[in-house]
């Protein structure tokens, strides 16, 4: 496996952790950076972005029968699976977790003591990001026998029986099967979905700002990417680039009444059930989103060396970081992500 795959298995896919951050800034910078912010929290454990989002919506989950398998799909690293087991520690059910990134779910396998880890290990040098890793594991350790996970993609799978699920789960995933590719809107989830639900069964699902816009927090006017932090890493770049400004960028394809439509045409009926203002990662934004934001903000993309773009982005996510420490950067408006909670029943 290379090295990327353990983190995100593969290019464009999902990316929790911390190892990319290791392109923008100095890693120890980065770790203390994050210590701090996770220590802000009193919690002993590092937490990641996912889980903290995984545990808020599992409290959503009904609760399952006794000998119950829950389908939970894009379990990506294990976390949302393991939020979902410890919701309901006294009762005895199951999760089948289908993944379609071989590296995402190579990583939930060590974490659930389904693999040693070697393979794992050795792409991930990092003694940071392993120890948080074997700490989930002592976590996860009563659940072990009680998951499986599957390699395969949610859309395509034959191994999934019909009908066979009261519940289902998708933390995270509906903007990827709703990307725009061919076959992936919507309409053709949700009807998947349904192929697999029991009648009057349900999916819990959450998603992201990017995608979805929420009513009460509209994601132009709250959403992380607008703040000040990212205003000043585009006016850096602009003494270098031609860029165009953040209202270039596309905005969220959904909101309730186009998901409740495509629910419908899926034979399912969808409620909103909370909205969660998540705190952004600034790690993960640094480092994840900023340069990809940057790059697609080019007036001439074309003829942009990539490596020179990094170091310019780089060096002025450095220079903002630096802001926000000293308090020269204090927008405290736009630092979330804004988190839909959703519940579709088969109808
Ligand atoms: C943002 S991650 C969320 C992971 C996990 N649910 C969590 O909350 O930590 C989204 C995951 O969905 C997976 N995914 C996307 N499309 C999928 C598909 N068609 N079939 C299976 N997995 C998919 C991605 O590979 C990725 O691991």
């Amino acid at each position: 496996m290379v090295k990327d795959e353990a983190f995100s298995g593969g290019k464009g896919q999902g990316n929790p952790y911390l190892g990319a951050i290791k392109d923008a800034l100095p890693q120890e910078e980065v770790n203390t950076h994050a210590l701090q912010r996770y220590d802000s929290t009193n919690d002993t454990t590092v937490l990641s972005l996912y889980r903290y989002g995984a545990r808020h919506a599992a409290q959503f989950l009904p609760q399952p029968e006794t000998g119950e398998t829950i389908l939970e799909i894009g379990s990506g690293t294990g976390d949302s699976t393991l939020e979902l087991f410890l919701k309901y520690p006294g009762v005895d059910f199951n999760i089948l977790g289908i993944e379609q990134s071989q590296g995402m779910l190579a990583v939930a396998q060590y974490k659930f003591h389904h693999e040693d880890g070697e393979n794992v290990m050795a792409a991930e040098p990092n003694e940071q990001v392993q120890s948080f890793w074997n700490a989930f594991r002592q976590e996860s350790e009563s659940y072990q026998g009680r998951v499986q996970f599957v390699n395969d993609d949610f859309l395509t799978t034959t191994s999934l029986d019909k009908e066979a699920y009261k519940s289902a789960v998708a933390i995270q995933v509906m903007h990827w099967l709703d990307s725009g590719e061919k076959g992936k809107d919507l309409t053709s989830a949700l009807s998947r979905f349904s192929e697999f639900i029991k009648p009057e069964g349900s999916l819990l699902w959450t998603t992201s700002s990017h995608y979805f816009n929420d009513k009460k927090f509209p994601t132009l006017e709250y959403n992380c990417r607008y703040n000040d932090f990212f205003k000043f890493v585009l006016e850096e770049v602009s003494h270098s680039y031609a860029v165009n400004g953040v209202e270039q960028l596309p905005q969220p394809k959904q909101n309730l009444e186009s998901v409740q439509a495509a629910s419908r045409a899926a034979g399912m009926e969808t409620t909103q059930l909370t909205t969660r203002m998540n705190e952004f990662d600034l790690q993960t934004l640094v480092s994840f989103h900023t340069p990809r934001i940057v790059r697609s903000l080019l007036k001439e993309p074309d003829n942009v060396d990539d490596s020179e773009l990094q170091k310019v982005t780089k060096a002025a996510v450095q220079k903002a970081i630096g802001n926000i420490y000293d308090g020269t950067l204090s927008d405290t408006k736009h630092i979330h992500d804004i988190v839909p909670v959703f519940m579709s029943v088969k109808k």
